[in-house]
């Protein structure tokens, strides 16, 4: 595995990180628990996870996974939204669907859409920070955070004296090493202004412009982690779409080396995009499944990829 310095810290980790976002929910505890320690084997050390997710269960089944490895990988948990309140009823759900789900694939597309975004945000404080990260070391049993970020904040409550306060005990007291924003572009534009936010999480959707402009407002060394590669609009979609439309673009991507069918050269020209957009930084990736995880664990493990981008934004961008 290829690694990288994250920019203003001394952390050395993989371009790659395993987003737990489905953890306890799509994904059962025991396939989750076997592909941490394959991710984990296969040299990944960024691990991505919140309170809310897998229906409020992923910290609790990350717990003896991070007991393990605790000292050799970085551990990013949140604070801001928590699982709806019938969250008893969506556990069970999640429970007797996964097994409908192995035997009839149909399902599959309506089964991942049953998502975290049913989750509540919290209106922020200082005092729920405190309680927030104190709750999650408990789950996670852990005694820190290497990253402890807002999730999906408004941006407005981002300069607030009683949170930014908080934030700076967090960090004081040790149970944080580094503060992140993780939401939106706008949040992190807010957060850049305020020093105790050193890493900034975002979507990178390839039609958006969202790195970009993180990148041109921040003037100091940060993190930055980026998700959501294949797009939230449907890129992927849309460029497998555009790929068999117009086969001599397809036949270009073949030739660079970036697959054969349209599916794979989608998710291949994406990653490897995700990569060299992001080449100081993490991109995160639910890989719950052992061929995506070895697909992605390969294109970790070149070097990122210049032409990548290009080639995405034209096909992306034709008619
Ligand atoms: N506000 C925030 O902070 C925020 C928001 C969104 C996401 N996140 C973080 O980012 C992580 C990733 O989220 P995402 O939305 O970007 O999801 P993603 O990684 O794009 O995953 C979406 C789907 O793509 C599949 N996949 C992964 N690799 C693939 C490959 N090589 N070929 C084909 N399919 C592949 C995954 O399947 P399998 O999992 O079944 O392998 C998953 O079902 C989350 O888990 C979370 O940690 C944070």
């Amino acid at each position: 595995m290829r690694t990288i310095v994250i920019p203003g810290t001394d952390i050395r980790t993989s371009p790659i990180g395993l987003g737990c976002a489905s953890l306890g929910s799509r994904i059962s505890p025991t396939l989750g628990r076997r592909m941490l320690e394959a991710a984990f084997e296969g040299g990944v050390t960024w691990y991505d996870v919140a309170p809310s997710y897998g229906a409020g269960r992923a910290e609790e089944i990350l717990a003896p996974f991070v007991a393990a490895h605790r000292d050799d990988l970085f551990l990013c948990s949140k604070a801001g939204l928590v699982p709806p309140k019938n969250n008893g009823l969506m556990r069970l759900a999640y429970d007797l669907g996964r097994p409908l789900v192995s035997v009839a694939r149909g399902l599959s597309r309506r089964f991942r859409s049953i998502k975290a975004t049913r989750n509540r945000r919290v209106a922020l404080s200082g005092e729920f920070l405190e309680a927030s990260i104190a709750s999650s070391l408990k789950r996670l049993r852990t005694d820190h955070l290497d990253v402890f970020a807002l999730h999906d904040p408004d941006p407005a409550d981002l300069d607030r004296d009683d949170v930014i306060r908080a934030l700076e005990r967090i960090l004081a007291r040790g149970d944080a090493c580094h503060i992140s924003m993780a939401g939106s572009l706008n949040a992190a534009l807010s957060a850049v202004a305020l020093p105790v936010f050193t890493f900034f999480q975002i979507a990178d959707d390839p039609d958006g412009r969202q790195l970009p402009a993180l990148n041109e407002a921040l003037d100091r060394p940060a993190g930055r982690i980026i998700h959501s590669v294949f797009g939230v609009g449907g890129a992927r979609d849309r460029m497998i779409n555009r790929l068999r439309k117009y086969p001599a673009l397809a036949a270009e991507a073949t030739a660079a080396g970036y697959g054969e069918r349209p599916e794979e050269i989608a998710t291949t020209l994406l990653m490897r995009r995700a990569f060299a957009v992001n080449p100081e930084g993490v991109v995160l990736s639910s890989m719950f499944s052992a061929g995506h995880l070895a697909h992605n664990l390969r294109l970790a493990s070149e070097p990122p990829d210049p032409a990548a981008p290009q080639l995405a934004e034209r096909i992306l961008s034709a008619p």
